[in-house]
């Protein structure tokens, strides 16, 4: 028998996807992390033998990667691949299985349903949070992956927006946050503006240094302290037998880890290639001196995107800081130095947005449309089609327009009908049969993705000559009921 929880949220990260299960325990709320053996949130690389097709996920498949490379191919950050075409597989495998980048991320959702089995739960349904900038064909790829491992995905939340929900309670009489959350491959900075339980971005930035890039930067230098230390300076890091390597690279970012609180860590690996057993303790100002470049990125990274909000330093309310790098002592201390108490940072940083994706799933609320979206019309006015507030699921509206002249064609300009700076975001061209007064039919819906679309075709017309406009940047804000 297993426990009745249907309150599931998705991280599903670059480098790992964690999934978190909201439950109901004798009258207390509590969020069930659904770790590996470590607590921690499992990585999203999978590796399958290309002759038997055989898949190998998880955490120990990660630590031993360049081993399993041998004889597999591994398939590292499956969520960066998903808009690639399927016409090139990614493997064809022994068994003549031709594996997309959906089977792959269907592999991880599969792993993921593990996980959540060894918890005795069930995993059907979840809400997923994916990042604003997710085009439509990879959320409907998503979609389909979770399918295939027989999870419904109900909704789909920006990441920034599910880490803000998670931490609600507390940051509530925010109005004005910068989410900073930077993961294993990526930095993502959002600025959020809030208001009795709405939430909008108003400017996105990202960077694609992380804590991947991290490790290696330090298993390559403590590669060349080592050869010094030894006088074997002509040994290089490629050198050394790829599954050693992976051993430097494992203990590099334990001792990244142990920086968080400690002045010093040991690296210890009892083979690595030519120089035998290894043993080498590392201080911190060794370490923040290292990683100088990638947190000077990173904070560069938040203040342009401040600066894009156009809302100015000082009137951020709060810097939630989420992703496992975010918990880098250096980085810490640059950002006290800017923000001083208005950091926040919450204890389980790699397991926050799928908290808040668990939450938003069980609490009712709704996306809203944080931008008007019309037809700006040959009077020069504009006609709304979708206006900003509007909720948006299950969303469609139809709408009739004359042409005015006998022309071919009926030219639509679709934008934001911002008063003061209009933003054109689509012109659509549309056969007409040159009468004068010619109705075109204009159909539009936002599907379960958060994709706007828009038909539009002459009444004259066959449905052959209908033409589309898919807009996949569409502003969305998200309310929770108060
Ligand atoms: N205390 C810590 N100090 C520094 N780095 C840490 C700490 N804890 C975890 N990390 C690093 O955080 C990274 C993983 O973070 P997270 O799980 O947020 O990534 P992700 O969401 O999969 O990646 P992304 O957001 O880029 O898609 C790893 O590189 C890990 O080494
Ligand atoms: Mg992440």
């Amino acid at each position: 028998m297993g426990l009745l929880t249907d309150c599931f949220g998705i991280d599903f990260g670059t480098t790992n996807s964690a999934v978190v299960s909201r439950r109901d325990q004798d009258g207390n709320i509590v969020f069930h992390q659904h770790g590996s053996d470590y607590g921690l949130p499992m990585p999203s690389s999978i590796a399958i033998d290309r002759k038997t097709g055989e898949v190998y996920s998880g955490r120990r498949s990660w630590e031993k990667r360049s081993e399993l490379a041998e004889r597999c191919e591994y398939i590292r950050s499956v969520k960066s691949l998903l808009d690639d075409d399927d016409g090139a597989p990614l493997l064809i495998d022994g068994n003549d299985k031709r594996w997309t980048p959906v089977d792959v991320a269907s592999e991880i959702f599969k792993a993921l349903k593990k996980l959540v089995r060894n918890s005795h739960e069930r995993l059907d349904r979840a809400t997923v949070a994916i990042p604003i900038t997710f085009s439509p064909t990879k959320r409907r790829k998503l979609r389909q992956a979770a399918a295939m491992a027989g999870i419904e995905i109900t909704s789909f939340i920006s990441e920034p927006t599910a880490a803000f929900f998670a931490n609600y309670d507390d940051l509530r009489s925010c109005s004005t946050i910068a989410v900073f959350d930077w993961g294993g491959g990526t930095l993502d900075v959002s600025v959020l503006k809030h208001s009795g339980g709405a939430v909008e971005e108003l400017a996105v930035r990202g960077m694609s240094i992380a804590g991947d890039h991290i490790d290696m930067k330090m298993a390559r230098h403590i590669h060349s302290m080592i050869a010094r230390d030894r006088r074997s300076t002509g040994i290089a890091f490629e050198d050394i037998p790829a599954r050693q390597r992976d051993y430097l690279i494992v203990a590099s970012e334990r001792a990244k880890k142990e920086f968080s609180g400690d002045d010093e860590a040991t690296v210890a690996i009892s083979e690595y290639g030519d120089f035998g057993t290894l043993r080498k303790t590392l201080i911190y100002d060794w370490f923040a001196e290292i990683i100088r470049p990638e947190v000077d990125a990173a904070v560069d990274c938040l203040k342009k995107a401040v600066k894009s909000s156009k809302v100015g330093i000082n009137n951020i309310d709060v810097v939630l800081m989420v992703g496992g790098t975010s918990g880098l002592r250096p980085l810490r201390e640059a950002m006290e130095q800017i923000f001083a108490d208005r950091i926040y940072m919450p204890e389980n940083k790699e397991w926050n947005i799928a908290m808040g994706a668990a939450k938003l799933r069980h609490e009712p609320g709704e996306h809203y449309a944080a931008q008007s979206l019309g037809v700006n019309l040959s009077s020069g006015a504009f006609y709304p089609i979708l206006s900003r507030g509007t909720p948006l699921k299950g969303f469609k509206a139809s709408c009739d327009f004359g042409i005015v002249d006998s022309s071919e064609e009926a030219r639509f300009i679709f934008s934001d009908g911002d008063e003061r700076a209009p933003l054109c975001l689509k012109s659509l061209s549309v056969p007409a049969y040159r009468f004068l007064y010619e109705k075109i039919k204009l159909d539009a819906e936002v599907d379960d993705n958060l994709v706007f679309t828009v038909y539009a075709k002459s009444e004259r017309q066959s449905e052959d000559f209908t033409r589309f406009w898919e807009y996949d940047g569409l502003r969305c804000g998200y309310r929770i009921s108060k």
